[in-house]
Formats: C-alpha cells, sequence, structure tokens
C-alpha cells in the first residue's frame, strides 16, 4: 500500500540574524537568531518510500547535491539506512529569492520523513534534524516567535503566535527568481575574508538579548532600532567579503529610504532584508494597509505581501 507523509511549514523569517557557522559540518549558527514563522506562506511536502531519491519543488526535479547529505544524514538518524525517498514540496510564495523557503521547505522536508520513519515529528526532533539541511529550518517547526541561539543544535519556541496579535510583516517583493550567491556560500565567504565578521558576531550576542527583551515587552520602539541594526550589520559583512556580496537592487535602497521617511511621520516600519532584494517591513497591523499604500506610490510596480506571526509546523498522514 503506499503511504504518503505530508508536511506543512512556514518561512520563518529573521529580526535578529544567523549569518555565519560555528561548525559547518554541524551546521550550528556563529550567531543567535530571532525570528517568526509567517502565516499564510507554506511549504508543503508529501513523501514516499521509493526505489531511488527523486525531488521536485513546485514541480522540477532538484539536482540532489544539495538534498542527498541531508537525506544521508536522515537516514542514519531516523533508522533508515538503504532507503529512498520521493519527495513533491510545492510553496505557495517565490522559492529561493530571500523569501526564507529554505527554512520552511527543509522544516517540511524533516518533518514528513521523520513521519514517514514511524517516529513521532516531536518539535525538538525536527528542528534538530531540519538544521542539517538549512538552520534556518529550525526555526518554523515551532509557530510565533522563535530563537535560534549560536552554537547550538535546535531552536527553541520563544513566543506562540497568539502572543502579539498586532504583529505584521508586509514582503516587498523587488525581484522574483532565485538568488545569485546562497545563502550558505554567501556567510562562508564571510567567515573567511569579511574584516567585520568577528565584530558581526561578537556584536550580536546584545543585540539579541536586548531585542528577546524589546519583544517580551512588545515594544516597537526599542525593538525597530534592534532589528535594523541586526540586518544592516549583517549586510557590512557581506559588502566587505571578497568578491562582495551585493544582493540589493536600486528598489530596495529606495524602500529603505521610503521607510526612513515614513518612520519620520510616525511609521513603526521597521525593515529587514535577507540574502537577496526583498524588504520586509515589521509594523503594527493597523499600520499596514497604509504602509503599502505608501511604499507603492513611492517605489511603484512591486508586489506586496502581508503576513502575521503563523504556527509551526503539521504532519499527517494520507487520509486515504
Ligand atoms: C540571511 O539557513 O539559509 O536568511 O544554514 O547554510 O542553509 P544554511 O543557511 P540559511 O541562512 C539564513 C540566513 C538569513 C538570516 C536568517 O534567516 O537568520
Amino acid at each position: 500500500m503506499r503511504r504518503l507523509a505530508y508536511a506543512e511549514a512556514g518561512p520563518s523569517l529573521a529580526l535578529i540574524k544567523y549569518w555565519g557557522k560555528a561548525s559547518a559540518h554541524n551546521n550550528t549558527p556563529a550567531t543567535g537568531s530571532l525570528a517568526v514563522t509567517l502565516s499564510g506562506l507554506t511549504s508543503r511536502t508529501q513523501a514516499e518510500l521509493a526505489d531511488a531519491d527523486c525531488i521536485t519543488v513546485n514541480g522540477q526535479v532538484q539536482h540532489l547535491e544539495r538534498f542527498t547529505p541531508f537525506l544521508d544524514s536522515l537516514r542514519t538518524e531516523l533508522g533508515l539506512k538503504g532507503a529512498c525517498f520521493a519527495v513533491d514540496s510545492t510553496n505557495n510564495f517565490p522559492t529561493s529569492a530571500g523569501l526564507a523557503s529554505s527554512s520552511s521547505g527543509f522544516a517540511a522536508l524533516a518533518g514528513a520523513l521523520t513521519l514517514l520513519a514511524g517516529r513521532e515529528p516531536e518539535p525538538r526532533l525536527v528542528s534538530r534534524l531540519a538544521r542539517l539541511g538549512s538552520g534556518s529550518a529550525t526555526r518554523p517547526v515551532y509557530g510565533g516567535f522563535t530563537v535560534f541561539d549560536a552554537g547550538t543544535e535546535e531552536a527553541v519556541a520563544e513566543h506562540d503566535e497568539n502572543f502579539w496579535p498586532e504583529f505584521r510583516v508586509v514582503l516587498a517583493v523587488v525581484r522574483e527568481g532565485a538568488k545569485a550567491v546562497s545563502s550558505r556560500v554567501g556567510m562562508e565567504r564571510s567567515r573567511l575574508t569579511s574584516p567585520y565578521y568577528a565584530p558581526w558576531v561578537s556584536s550580536s550576542v546584545a543585540v539579541l538579548a536586548d531585542a528577546r527583551r524589546a519583544l517580551a515587552q512588545r515594544d516597537w520602539k526599542v525593538l525597530g532600532p534592534l532589528i535594523r541594526q541586526s540586518y544592516l550589520r549583517m549586510f557590512s559583512t557581506m559588502f566587505s567579503s571578497d568578491p562582495p556580496l551585493i544582493y540589493w537592487q536600486p528598489e530596495s535602497l529606495a524602500l529603505i529610504q521610503a521607510l526612513e521617511s515614513l518612520r519620520a511621520k510616525g511609521y513603526q516600519a521597521w525593515e529587514t532584508m535577507d540574502a537577496g532584494p526583498q524588504v520586509k517591513v515589521f509594523c503594527p497591523a493597523d499600520q499596514a494597509e497604509a504602509l503599502v499604500t505608501e511604499l507603492d506610490k513611492r517605489v511603484p510596480g512591486l508586489r506586496f505581501l502581508t503576513a502575521a506571526p503563523g504556527p509551526g509546523l503539521r504532519t499527517w498522514w494520507d487520509p486515504s
């Protein structure tokens, strides 16, 4: 009988960034991150046992190099030596474009394979396994706000998705399509070549601690500047890498400048960016709609998506 295991996860968007590894072999982070799991955007993954590994993402068969080390680790960890998997994953949002599809994709894949192995997809186990695919994938196993601390092997739940109902993220899609340099390659380049990498790592400890406190108070005025500090310091290591990593597009900078002037008019809208040109803006729910209108006026022609804190990983068997 065909047994299909399913899992669904939302992308994990970092307020405070993971950029650099304490151990590349173990995929543990050099900097701790604080992130929110998003609602509405999902990676849905279906997995079954097969004669050979085959992975499709959004209907396209993937090269297995990026996946084989992960699948091999899971075969060992889950006691599935010799097993192969047919995996089909679908994202309902742009893939590999800096909208954190690797976080939701690997979290869902780890969840589906855990279920397929006959194990309870208990969050701590799945978070630890998801890390072997992508560090950021440890986080969306949990809903709401999560922390993945430096040097650790799994994320922890910080506050659930109902903790801050007025919290929103506006995503401005500057460019669709895959990025030129993956986070994995980029962060290793920063570690090896940027003179700012060491201060980035050491200064991130206080930024994370302060941000956790500000989040616990739901205090935009303190949290906002820390969000900005984290991504701009991360980008300082990117710009100063050799060769440099320049993920920004003209519209990215135009949005950053527009937000600066909107804050001067009273918006609590604080942007972040990842390894791609998209700009993601954290803001209160009652400002989100007007913010999109203002940004669209100042930087026309972009697609905007709005998300709230969402649930963590779900897994289930094919009901048929
Ligand atoms: C900039 O988790 O994609 O989005 O562990 O090498 O797969 P690997 O990297 P990945 O890096 C995410 C980096 C980031 C910041 C963040 O999400 O914290």
